[in-house]
This record gives structure tokens, C-alpha cells and sequence, in this order.
């Protein structure tokens, strides 16, 4: 299972190529894909689909036997974005003997000290010319061998590096690209590097949406290999508990509720995008399904307040060097399973009624449950329950996997956790 977990994470370097892995297992369940342009077509118990929107994001349903009018959706969402850096337009800087760096641009809050002194590479989507300007065509771009480093400055030109380091976004996270060694690749070695990799001429290449990514291959570490390290855990390792949860349903008999795995993008920047959860475009594919099964604009809201929602967003685990920062009687535990998180303010979806759902779920799975609240002296973050909230008012819990140092560029994990998680997910959906 913890196999499987690595090799998906590996697969999806950035959102775009997290939205191809999802695609990619749906398809081998039997998942059709929809096209939101066109008909969606019948709605029958028992078949299973998924729809895109912006190759970024990802829907996937599979319709149940009871009315919707009166069993809902049992929802999970997660998010496929991770804290980054992305490559700006006219990207390369050449600087003494030919050396070039790439300009970049910070994604979401990285913990960007992480990102020195590491094998990087890049993944994202090339757009490149077709017959119809109004719709060129999109080919995903994911360079599998490291590339680019950024490099950190000698301990003996700063010798306070180990007292902290103010990093400025725009002068130090440059990465190295190459050394120029001809005349004719001066500005040219990061089209070089596209148009070998994708196998198309420099001209058809009309614009990218391109980030760095780690490229030392996710793991595990521990005596008993008992903790993931890997960068992007938040939010793919929920993504993936999320599809392993909707495989393994499946896999159980005819679905009585209709589930439904929806997977978001720019979470780390606020959610405001057509792709994100401040989107419409869940809710009018849920009013879709409804219409389809012949319901009326009634049915669909019975359906909404029927559904319940799981957020899954990785939480912060107990860190035992810091303990300080953690509330005195809240503080879950790596291994301990998933956590429900709270927040007075409501920046969560949790409340004592959905959280009583969750957890009992849990203890039909077999699996325990942790609760988190900040140290109420710490502003903490934000997800994506709360923000759904606004185009589909839904009951529903925020909870996550535990994890250390959440937004480095690797972060830790536990494997029994994901493994508690795919198990209260089957039982969500089962229920
Ligand atoms: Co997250």
C-alpha cells in the first residue's frame, strides 16, 4: 500500500500531473471521462465518471441506488497544488561564462530555505500551436532527470547563516539551469529542453505553465520504515487516500450513496480560481447529475443538505523539537491516524455534529482518530472546507493526516496513518 502511495506521488511532480495519475487509475477502474461542454448523458445507478476542468482539477463520481433527494453525496475533496515555484515568461538570465539561471516566481509558502542545494526539475503544461486559435493543444511536460539546482551561498562569505537567513524571493531562489556552450543556445536551453522533451519545433511552442520540483524520488525512513518522506504530502497524500478510498468501494458491490472524490488546485493561493473550491463548477455538475436522473431544482437542494463533506487537508503532527508550539491537550501524533480539525473562528467546517460523524466512522473502521487546535496564541491555517461552503452549503468535517513540516519541499509523513485513512475513507463511502 505504502508502495503504491510513493509511486503515485512520484508520478505527480506538480497539479497537472497529479490530475493525469487520478485520470490515469480512473480509466483502469472503468471511469468514463465527461467533457463539461457537452452532455453529460444518463445518470444511472452504478455508473462511474470523471470530469476536468483546466487539466487541473478532477471530478469523479460513481452514482449510487438511493435518490439523491433523499441519501445526498458522500463527498471527499482534497487539493492537487503544492507550495512551488514557477517559471516566469522570458525565464532565462545569463550571466559571467555563459551561466544560466532561470527567473522564477514563488507558489503558494514554501519553506523556501528547503529548497537549496537540492536536484530540482520541471513539470507542468506546454500549450503548443494548432489549426484553431481559440483552442491550441496542451501536452503535459514532466523532465524525469535533475536539471536545475539552486545553489546556497559559502558558509565563509556569511558566516551568521546558522543564526537565519533572510532570503529575498526574487534574488536568491534562482536556480541553475546550464552553462551556455554555443552561441546558438544563448536564451534557447530552456526551449531546448522543452521541445526535446515533447519532440515539437520551438515554433509550435506558444506559451507554459512550468514549476520546479524535487527530484529525489519519495521514501520512507525509520527503524520500522515507519515515516514517508516526500515532498507534496499536502495535500496528494489525502489525494490519493481519496482514490484508493473510491477503488476500494467499488470494489465492495453496488453503491448504495453516490460518492464523490473531488480534487481542487491554487488551494495554496486562496481557492479563488475557476479550478479551485471558490468555483461553481462542482456544484453545477452535482445540479447536472440531478437533472439528469430527472429531479427538479427541489431534488438538488434535498441532495445538498442530505450530503455530508470530508475536507482533507494534511494537519500538523506533534513535533517533539518543538513542542512549545502546539496546544497543551491537542496535539496529534504522527501514527495516530487522521485528525479532525477545529477552529472557534470557523476557519474549519468542523463542528461537534460533523466531527461526531467522522469519528464514529473511524471506530467502524477500525481506525483511531486524533483532534487538533491551534496553541491559541498561533494563527494556524486555513483549507478548503469552509471556502466550498460558499456555492454548496454542506455538513461535513476538516480533518487531515498528520505531518511534520508542512510546505518544505519534503515533508514527513506516517505509513500507518495513510493506511488508517483509505480505511475511515472506504467506510465514508460505504456508509
Ligand atoms: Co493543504
Amino acid at each position: 500500500m505504502i508502495t503504491r502511495l510513493l509511486q503515485l506521488l512520484d508520478a505527480s511532480p506538480v497539479n497537472f500531473l497529479a490530475v493525469k495519475t487520478l485520470e490515469t487509475e480512473l480509466q483502469q477502474a472503468g471511469f468514463e471521462p465527461l467533457d463539461a461542454a457537452q452532455p453529460l448523458g444518463s445518470m444511472p445507478q452504478g455508473r462511474q465518471f470523471y470530469v476536468k476542468k483546466n487539466d487541473s482539477s478532477l471530478y469523479a463520481f460513481r452514482i449510487g441506488r438511493r435518490p439523491l433527494s433523499e441519501a445526498g453525496f458522500h463527498i471527499i475533496c482534497a487539493h492537487c497544488d503544492s507550495p512551488t515555484f514557477r517559471i516566469k515568461p522570458n525565464a532565462e538570465m545569463t550571466g559571467e561564462g555563459g551561466i544560466v539561471r532561470l527567473n522564477t516566481e514563488v507558489y503558494g509558502g514554501p519553506i523556501m530555505s528547503t529548497w537549496f542545494d537540492r536536484p530540482l526539475s520541471l513539470a507542468g503544461r506546454v500549450i503548443l500551436r494548432s489549426s484553431d486559435p481559440m483552442r491550441p493543444q496542451t501536452r503535459l511536460l514532466h523532465v524525469r532527470r535533475p536539471l536545475l539546482q539552486i545553489s546556497n551561498l559559502a558558509i565563509h562569505f556569511n558566516r551568521q547563516v546558522n543564526d537565519g537567513v533572510k532570503l529575498s524571493k526574487q534574488k536568491d531562489m534562482l536556480p541553475l539551469l546550464g552553462i551556455v556552450s554555443e552561441e546558438l543556445e544563448r536564451g534557447q536551453l530552456l526551449m531546448n529542453v522543452i521541445t526535446e522533451e515533447l519532440q515539437v519545433g520551438a515554433g509550435d511552442v506558444l506559451d507554459f505553465d512550468l514549476y520546479l520540483f524535487d527530484a529525489t524520488p519519495a521514501c520512507t525512513f525509520g527503524v520500522h520504515d515507519e515515516f514517508i518522506s516526500s515532498g507534496r504530502l499536502d495535500d496528494l497524500s489525502m489525494v490519493f487516500a481519496g482514490l484508493d478510498a473510491l477503488l476500494m468501494a467499488g470494489s465492495r458491490g453496488e453503491a448504495e450513496t453516490t460518492q464523490v472524490l473531488a480534487i481542487f488546485d491554487n488551494e495554496e493561493t486562496g481557492s479563488q480560481t475557476k479550478q479551485g473550491a471558490g468555483s461553481p463548477f462542482l456544484s453545477s455538475i452535482l445540479q447536472r447529475i440531478v437533472s439528469l436522473q430527472g429531479g427538479t431544482g427541489e431534488d438538488y437542494f434535498r441532495a445538498v443538505e442530505q450530503a455530508f463533506m470530508v475536507s482533507a487537508d494534511n494537519a500538523h503532527a506533534w513535533h517533539p523539537n518543538y513542542s512549545e508550539k502546539y496546544d497543551p491537550t491537542n496535539h496529534p501524533v504522527l501514527g495516530g491516524g487522521p485528525v479532525i480539525k477545529f477552529n472557534a473562528a470557523q476557519k474549519y467546517a468542523s463542528d461537534a455534529a460533523s466531527a461526531a460523524v467522522f469519528s464514529e466512522l473511524c471506530r467502524l473502521a477500525g481506525v483511531p482518530c486524533q483532534r487538533f487546535v491551534n496553541h491559541s496564541d498561533v494563527a494556524g491555517g486555513s483549507t478548503l472546507g469552509n471556502i466550498l461552503a460558499s456555492s454548496l452549503p454542506l455538513r461535513g468535517v476538516d480533518m487531515g493526516n498528520p505531518i511534520l513540516a508542512m510546505h518544505s519541499v519534503r515533508e514527513t509523513g506516517s505509513v500507518r496513518d495513510h493506511e488508517y485513512c483509505i480505511r475511515a475513507f472506504t467506510q465514508f463511502y460505504l456508509s
